[in-house]
């Protein structure tokens, strides 16, 4: 089997496959449960007081097994620290012959963020057994068992999450079911809530992970049409000569160096009722080389995730038809292939977007502003309430916040603030910056064009966003994120492991439901 049959089998499951293990929910008390471990969570110990502070599930456990929880831990040299991890083999003296204790960190700071990452390190921890129990949703300050039991989900899915149809032998693991214990029918409702956002982090991985030959525009298109396919979405393609037609000139020319040609995905879910209509625009570019402008070698080796913008906003419009949100969300994923060629748009070429502004390339590399450009104009033309874009688009916004918070700008506070405490509770942090019309607005016009899609080092990432904001529609309440930072990671942390994180799927699903 050759990589391209593994791609096509790894499209083919690219909807269904993410959530490897199955979560249930009982009422048993988790001492009582036919388990392989126990995940248990234990407090650091803080101040004064240094001794760990078992949470209630550990202190039941404890209670009922005559073990003493806090003696072996502090022998074992476990301090409780936030994603730590201890395996006691309890001997006998529980029916599931291991506990696995997670740290928690400090009671005092312990919130859903932490409870997710504590998740993430439990599921990592238990891979090794076929049945996990844990009452982790139940543990600390709990304000809504369904909001902490997703968050638990969404730890232990994303924290095993491992990316392997590229490998030629599959990493296997044992873990099969994770049982939450405790919490009620609310449980039930934050699992199923839950595995739909896990899911959609991890189809965004899957598709920022895949190499860039198997995700060239064309592929990438019908690939994702055919993932929804059983869905109640409806999906439209413009491939070149419709862009043509249409006078798309931004996508068509940053894609024009390429022997694969554009596209411009289109994919709505409609309910019945909605109550809003909201326009994800995704930046796609499979592969970003910067064009003639060419990048650095080292600059070029993560930029198969410069498609990660249009990945969310499909993952998000899949989920939200999945969650059967009513808000009406149409996905606009621009998709192009920035290579350099004898074809390919030239430094001080003219391009013209579809709303007939034109703008000249400064840098061929500043690309992502000029296939939003058009993807921005289409996504006006709906006519929705709000439009927020999507995409890997500046370094700058990774000199200003690194890898771990992302940039938002907006054209509106409460769009912002929307966006911010969506992130938030999301585990995804995002920070604003202005739109700075007043102060930079000028620095976007062009000599001999309207426009011009680069100007200098300073203020990078607001400088892209005064161009982008040059293609919404007056009145329509807009955000773009740029994700250039947090899509990707180097290392692993958190709840996730290195490369692509799928951040900020969760986020939009989180603000849709809203
Ligand atoms: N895709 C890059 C931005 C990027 C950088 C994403 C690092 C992820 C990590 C984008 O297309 C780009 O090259 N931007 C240029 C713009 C400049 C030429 C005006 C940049 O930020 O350097
Ligand atoms: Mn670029
Ligand atoms: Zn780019």
């Amino acid at each position: 089997m050759g990589v391209g049959d593994l791609t096509r089998l790894a499209a083919a499951t690219l909807m269904g496959k993410a959530v490897a293990v199955e979560i249930v929910h009982q009422s048993t008390d988790l001492v009582d449960i036919d388990a392989d471990v126990l995940g248990v969570g234990v407090f650091a110990a803080s101040g004064d007081d240094s001794t760990l502070v078992l949470a209630d599930d550990a202190a039941a456990v404890a209670e009922a097994s005559g073990l003493d929880l806090v003696a072996e831990l502090r022998a074992a040299g476990f301090d409780g620290t936030l994603g730590t991890v201890a395996h006691l083999a309890t001997r006998g003296a529980t029916r599931a012959p291991m506990i696995v204790a997670v740290g928690l960190g400090d009671r005092a700071t312990f919130d859903d963020s932490r409870r997710r990452r504590a998740a993430a390190a439990l599921a990592r921890a238990a891979t090794r057994a076929p049945h996990l129990a844990t009452g982790l949703h139940t543990l600390g300050d709990v304000a809504d068992v369904a909001w902490s039991a997703q968050a638990v989900v969404e730890g232990l899915v994303l924290g095993i999450y491992r990316f392997t149809p590229y490998r030629s032998e599959a990493e296997t693991i044992a873990l099969a079911t994770t049982t939450l214990c405790g919490g009620g029918a609310a449980t039930e409702t934050g699992i199923a809530v839950g595995q739909v956002t896990a899911r959609a982090s991890c189809t965004t991985r899957d598709l920022v992970n895949t190499p860039p030959q198997d995700k060239r525009p064309p592929k990438l298109a019908d690939d994702l049409a055919a993932a929804v396919a059983d869905h109640e979405l409806a999906v439209r393609v413009l491939d070149e000569d419709a862009l043509a037609e249409g006078g798309y000139g931004g996508i068509l020319g940053v894609g024009q160096g390429s022997s694969a040609s554009p596209r411009l995905v289109e994919i709505a879910y409609r309910p019945p009722d909605a109550r809003r209509h909201v326009a994800l625009v995704g930046k796609g570019i499979t592969f970003d080389s910067g064009g003639l402008s060419l990048k650095p070698s080292a600059s070029m080796e993560t930029m198969k995730s410069d498609m990660a913008g249009a990945a969310t906003a499909f993952a998000a419009v899949v989920a939200a038809a999945e969650l059967e949100l009513d808000v009406a969300v149409t996905a606009v994923l621009a998709l192009a292939e920035n290579l350099p060629s004898g074809t390919a748009t030239r430094v001080s070429d003219v391009l013209r977007f579809r709303n007939k502004t034109t703008a000249e390339v400064i840098n061929t590399d500043a690309e992502g502003r000029l296939v939003l450009a058009d993807a921005l104009v289409h996504a006006s033309e709906l006519a929705p309430d709000a439009i927020v874009d999507i995409a890997t688009l500046t370094g700058a916004a990774v000199a200003a916040l690194g890898d771990r918070i992302g940039v938002v700008i907006a054209n509106d506070d409460e769009l912002a603030d929307a966006m911010i405490g969506a992130g938030a509770r999301a585990g995804e942090p995002l920070w604003r910056l202005p739109l700075a019309k007043t102060e930079y607005g000028e620095r976007v016009e062009g000599t001999i064009a309207d426009l011009k899609n680069a100007g200098g080092r300073a203020a990078g990432t607001i400088f892209a966003a005064l161009f982008l904001e040059r293609f919404v529609a007056d009145g329509i309440d807009w955000a773009h994120l740029d994700i250039a930072g947090t899509a990707w990671t180097d290392e692993a942390y958190g709840e996730h492991p290195k490369g692509a994180t799928g951040i900020p799927a969760r986020t939009l699903i989180e603000w849709l439901r809203q």
